[in-house]
């Protein structure tokens, strides 16, 4: 049977979808997400800090294990989502002093990657380290007490901990280029250029079509590629101002087929995952009002049959 797995596969790539918690109990989520369609899964907060350390040294993994059980259960792999972000971070770590936060971040990172060491095939070891201007997000915690050191010193601690997951810094709006992305080129090529243990770079690929297609996307993959490392999709959803029409549908659905031609023409692009499958679980409405619809499966968990068909054709099916 013809799925986004199974074409993806052809290709020697993953087609993914992002799950959380909550979702597991649906059972009619659960049967498409678990189905076949997806190869791959990441877990949206189940790995977090505030998930995994909610207070210093007591670490939490019933989340993250229910995920992995899950893809387990459905021969799905999982990336693993997020050991350093900004966001989602519990109280306590902004309140150390400056002094205590390199050991309090590298305590995190050795345990959360030890514990999924085995079931995870990459983490998203440094999420979102850069403001949309490419300036570093200085009111970082971790930039605040360590300066840029806080990313190399990260990437070494989890390979430490687990020498076999591919290690990914990960960013939004870096899909095309453009400031942020050539920060993150510099970023990437200089981690390289010293040793640093860093395999790959996630685009998020968050995108709306009232803001364009990002430029030159299948380049910009190709010149990170050309530093050495993989490269992935590993957030995608393609939103809009509410409500859809067939006009926005179909610009949707070019946005879709150029990132996933864009990965299919870079060898070293891993894979794509979407950030879950429907609009019934997606993060969108929650954050842009009025936006939306931005997943092949509406909020019924019915496929859009045209938006399907797209990314089935990108993914060389018929
Ligand atoms: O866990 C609490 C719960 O206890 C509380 O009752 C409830 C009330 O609002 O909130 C729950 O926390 C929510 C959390 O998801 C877990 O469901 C937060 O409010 C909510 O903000 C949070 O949203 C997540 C968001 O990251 C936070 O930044 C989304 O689900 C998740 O999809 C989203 O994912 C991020 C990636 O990690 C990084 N890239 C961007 C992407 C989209 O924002």
């Amino acid at each position: 049977e013809q799925t986004l797995q199974s074409l993806a596969a052809a290709a020697g790539r993953y087609f993914g979808s992002a799950t959380d918690n909550p979702e597991l109990t649906d059972t009619a989520y659960t049967a498409v997400l678990g189905g076949g369609e997806f190869g791959q899964t990441t877990p949206g907060n189940a790995m977090k800090w505030d998930s995994t350390e909610p207070s210093q040294n007591s670490f939490s993994y019933t989340k993250g294990d229910a995920v992995i059980a899950f893809a387990q259960a459905h021969g799905m792999k999982v990336r693993g989502h997020t050991l350093l972000w900004h966001n989602q971070l519990p109280g306590w770590v902004a309140q150390l002093p400056a002094a205590q936060v390199q050991a309090a971040m590298e305590n995190h990172i050795t345990n959360v990657a030890t514990h999924f060491k085995g079931k995870v095939f990459a983490w998203d070891v440094v999420n979102e380290p850069f403001n949309d201007d490419g300036t570093y997000r200085s009111t970082s915690p971790f930039y605040t007490a360590m300066g840029i050191d806080y990313i190399a010193d990260a990437f070494r601690t989890a390979r430490a901990a687990d020498p076999d997951a591919k290690l990914y810094i990960n960013d939004y709006n870096t899909d095309g280029q453009g400031a942020k992305a050539d920060a993150m080129y510099n970023l990437v090529k200089t981690l390289k250029s010293q040793g640093v243990p860093i395999d790959g770079v996630g685009f998020q690929g968050h995108l709306a079509i009232q803001y364009g297609f990002p430029t030159n996307m299948q380049a910009n993959l190709q010149r990170f590629a050309d530093l050495g490392v993989d490269v992935a999709i590993t957030e995608l959803d393609v939103r809009m101002v509410l409500p859809r029409d067939a006009t926005k549908d179909a610009t949707q659905a070019t946005y879709y087929s150029n990132v996933v031609k864009a990965c299919l023409a870079v060898t070293r692009c891993v894979g794509i995952t979407i950030w879950d499958y429907t609009d019934k679980y997606s993060w969108i409405p929650g954050v842009f009002s009025g936006e939306g619809a931005a997943l092949p499966w509406d909020e019924n968990l019915q496929k859009k049959t045209s938006l399907y068909g797209t990314i089935v054709t990108a993914l060389g099916g018929t």
